[in-house]
């Protein structure tokens, strides 16, 4: 742990705390393993399809014939996550959060050895179902673990510990590109190593889960065991003395008791759900519509076409650079706010993605142009990773009170893959239609979803899950009218207590 973290609203890092946020961001790093691998060896493991269609049909694959196994392997990755992450609550309610993911590793086995086996025994198909079953692994590791680390977490680590599950997920990207390269994993022969060797941090968490508590706030407001819920809050906090806590809980679930129990549907119906859920998926949306994977996904291609001379080793820097400004974040989180760090993230993203539109169109003019070009997806990167990366992920757990949470971890979860999707599969088509100008499509959503945080979004930092939610039903919504006027911006914005105010 960072030793600011002591500092940070006086809080203690227990052992019990540190080891249990470990075990769960696990799954954030497969997560990212997961994105980052099936990019550098796409040329070696396609020519495993050919061998294979030789091999069954005595000719070579037709070139044509070849996208469609190789666009399914990339993409059928997020459609296991789009469904999975839909399952978020019922499963999480149903086993309980560490339960739920100490069984979700059964799929990273499944997956994770379908792929490595897809070459011996001559099968793409068994490396299309493998990205399927691991995608629906790090669906639902999209949010049991936000989900968790928020429950366990004290109020004033709630934003620092939120963000080392984007940390777990950029460190598992930058790993994967590492391996990746010919001279690591990405090799004709040992490509099976490299996408099966997500099994090892697999087994890692199923053996480091038993020593991880349950959430207390799980125990104690859904299933009534105040007795264990204390017992896991001692060891989380290191404290005997956990009254204090306790009340607050006491709190969320004597208003939780007096509610029906929140399904998908009522998320919308209320009004008390509805401006929270609405910030969640627009949160979620912005963080994709980004055009961040456009990046992770084709970086390759698009260094290539700025005119860089090493694009697999520009990649690795893009990956690099996601890394260390993760970690900048991390600090700045609770010092700052989730608010303004959104909001910079995504002016400097947009910022960066017009200089880097003007540096796209001039480049046959202006061959130093290239460099611009590769500094501004650095850029652009740099501000991803500042806020619209890790804030979405754990904001959704903070709007949210006990027993809506888990059926908006689903929406919120499935709305950000299903636009993961929708980027992987159009950004090609896109980029062929607009050229150099395919980043001012990001561009303007970037715009938008700015215009949106300003006047929508609260700051949520040091507030207790009862406070957040209680401040939505104290301000019925009087939503989405993006065109509000000014003067009265002030006073909607200061609803969580007058930090949501830029003014
Ligand atoms: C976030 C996004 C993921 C993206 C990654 C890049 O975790 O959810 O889609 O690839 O950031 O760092």
């Amino acid at each position: 742990m960072p030793p600011g973290f002591q500092h940070l609203g006086g809080e203690t890092v227990t052992g019990t705390l540190a080891l249990s946020v470990f075990t769960a961001v696990l799954g954030s790093f497969q997560f990212g393993y997961n994105i980052g691998v099936i990019n550098a060896p796409q040329k070696i493991i396609e020519a495993d399809y050919n061998a294979t269609w030789v091999h069954r049909y005595g000719e070579l694959i037709p070139t044509a014939t070849l996208t469609t196994p190789w666009s399914l392997s990339v993409a059928i990755f997020s459609i296991g996550g789009m469904i999975s992450s839909f399952c978020v609550g019922v499963i999480s309610e149903w086993l309980g959060r560490r339960k739920a993911m100490l069984i979700n590793n059964l799929f990273a086995f499944i997956g994770g050895s379908l792929m490595g086996m897809a070459k011996i025994s001559r099968s793409f198909e068994m490396m299309i179902l493998g990205r399927f079953v691991i995608g629906a692994y790090c669906g639902l590791a999209s949010g049991l673990v936000p989900m968790y680390v928020g429950e366990i977490a004290p109020t004033s680590l709630r934003g620092a510990l939120g963000t080392l599950h984007q940390l777990a997920i950029v460190t598992g990207i930058l790993i994967a590109q590492v391996l990746g390269l010919e001279s690591l994993l990405g090799s004709e022969e040992l490509w099976p190593v490299l996408v099966g060797v997500t099994v090892l941090p697999t087994v890692l968490q199923m053996a480091l889960l038993p020593f991880c508590p349950e959430s207390p706030r799980f125990l104690y407001i859904i299933r009534c065991q105040e007795h264990h819920a204390k017992s896991g809050l001692r060891r989380l906090t290191g404290r005997q003395e956990v009254g204090d806590m306790l009340a607050e809980m006491k709190e969320e679930k004597r208003r939780m008791d007096m509610e029906r129990k929140v399904s998908i549907a009522e998320l919308f119906r209320s009004p008390m759900y509805r401006q929270p859920i609405i910030i969640a998926i627009l949160l979620q949306l912005s963080q994709q519509l980004s055009g961040v994977n456009a990046v992770f996904y084709y970086s390759t291609s698009i260094f290539q076409k700025a005119g860089v001379q090493s694009p697999v080793y520009a990649t690795i820097g893009a990956g690099v650079v996601n890394s260390a400004f993760t970690v900048v974040s991390l600090f700045l989180v609770e010092r700052t706010g989730r608010r303004t760090l959104h909001m910079l993230g995504l002016f400097g993203m947009c910022g960066c993605a017009i200089v880097m539109t003007i540096a796209l169109a001039l480049l046959d003019s202006v061959p130093w142009m290239s460099y611009i070009s590769m500094l501004a997806i650095f850029g652009f990167v740099a501000f991803f990773e500042v806020g619209p990366g890790p804030i979405p992920w754990f904001f959704v757990a903070e709007l949210f009170s006990q027993g809506p949470r888990p059926a908006a971890m689903a929406v919120a979860g499935f709305s950000n893959w299903t636009a993961n999707f929708i980027i992987g599969f159009g950004f090609q088509y896109l980029a062929e239609l607009c050229g150099p100008y395919v980043f001012l499509i990001f561009a303007v959503l970037l715009l938008f979803f700015l215009i949106f945080t300003f006047f929508r979004v609260p700051e949520t930092r040091g507030k207790t899950f009862d406070q957040i939610s209680t401040s939505f039903s104290q301000h019925p919504p009087a939503m989405m009218d993006l065109d509000m006027e000014l003067g009265k911006r002030s006073t909607e914005l200061d609803y969580l207590g007058g930090e949501g105010s830029l003014d």
